[in-house]
């Protein structure tokens, strides 16, 4: 296993791995990065050369890897590797490279329309902007744990859509219709509050605010009570913020923190490559021993 130090970042999460050449781990060493990835929520490592081959092989040294999620442009990014999903502005001989173009994306976890969204996602980057382009992550532990008590209580047993049918850009995927009423979004429906299995610490589990709905409760109800608990968790009590330098490569918890992006200029060129691991498989040695 190698050696590597783990410096927490001096942000309300987050942690820098120094001493590690992520395109190169092995087993134990994976063991070792999930454990300080469930301390600490995103690791950060910088001065990474990690080429595509390499990122989908220790990506599986976590676990089983995920396809990424079908795009507004019906192909996958990659052609060699479909596993990597290319978060992208560029556009190459009138095709998009990548999702996501040069906008805000929202607050957000990672394809949690899925029953069994992934567990963690590696976003590592490859051209980024002069200025812009920020990626932000919030605790969604501590966002739970300072919850008034009444919007705890209000919370407890209910269940919120988490929409399918358009990226954290705001942009529909290929094959969906718009949706004019938010009772019928499309997507997985999961408890607000989410326990860790491991520990029983409880987390809030929002997804996306757009379209997102509370079934049982009147559209307005539901609204209402959305808007409150997306109203408390945009907190920089909550969040780090990341400024992305080329070789930088991001690890995130993504059932247990929620991430953004900020806009950047349409005209820079940005592009990452990013893999989601759909389970560890820590958790499906647990899942196969019960
Ligand atoms: C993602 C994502 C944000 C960014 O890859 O899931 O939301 O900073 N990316 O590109
Ligand atoms: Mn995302």
């Amino acid at each position: 296993m190698s050696n590597f130090t783990v410096l927490p970042l001096p942000q309300p999460l987050g942690a820098e791995v120094r001493g590690l050449d992520l395109g190169n781990i092995d087993d134990s060493t994976a063991a070792a990065l999930q454990q300080a990835l469930s301390q600490y929520l995103v690791l950060l490592f910088r001065n990474q050369t990690i080429s595509d081959a390499q990122l989908v092989a220790s990506s599986a040294r976590f676990g089983i890897l995920d396809e990424p999620a079908p795009n507004p442009f019906g192909e996958p990014f990659h052609k060699v590797h479909p596993e990597i999903n290319v978060i992208s502005n560029i556009v190459q001989d009138g095709k998009p490279a990548g999702n996501l173009g040069a906008g805000e994306a929202v607050w957000h976890a990672d394809m949690t329309y899925q029953e069994t969204p992934p567990r963690a996602a590696i976003l590592y980057a490859l051209q980024v902007p002069e200025a812009g382009g920020n990626t932000y992550f919030a605790d969604m532990y501590r966002a739970y744990d300072a919850l008034p008590a009444d919007l705890k209580a209000e919370i407890e047993g209910k269940t919120a859509i988490h929409d399918s049918s358009h990226n954290s850009a705001g942009m529909r995927r290929k094959g969906y219709a718009e949706i004019t009423d938010v009772r019928e979004t499309p997507g997985a429906h999961h408890p607000l509050v989410r326990i860790d299995p491991a520990t029983g610490r409880k987390a809030l589990f929002l997804g996306r605010r757009p379209r997102s709905y509370v079934p049982g409760l009147s559209v307005a109800e539901s609204d209402r009570l959305l808007d409150r608990l997306w109203a408390h968790i945009d907190n920089p009590e909550f969040y780090m913020c990341h400024e992305w330098q080329v070789g930088d490569a991001l690890m995130w918890s993504n059932l247990e923190v929620l991430h953004r992006r900020d806009s950047f200029d349409a005209d820079a060129q940005r592009r990452m490559h990013r893999t989601q691991i759909r389970r560890f498989h820590s958790d499906q040695d647990v899942s196969a021993a019960a």
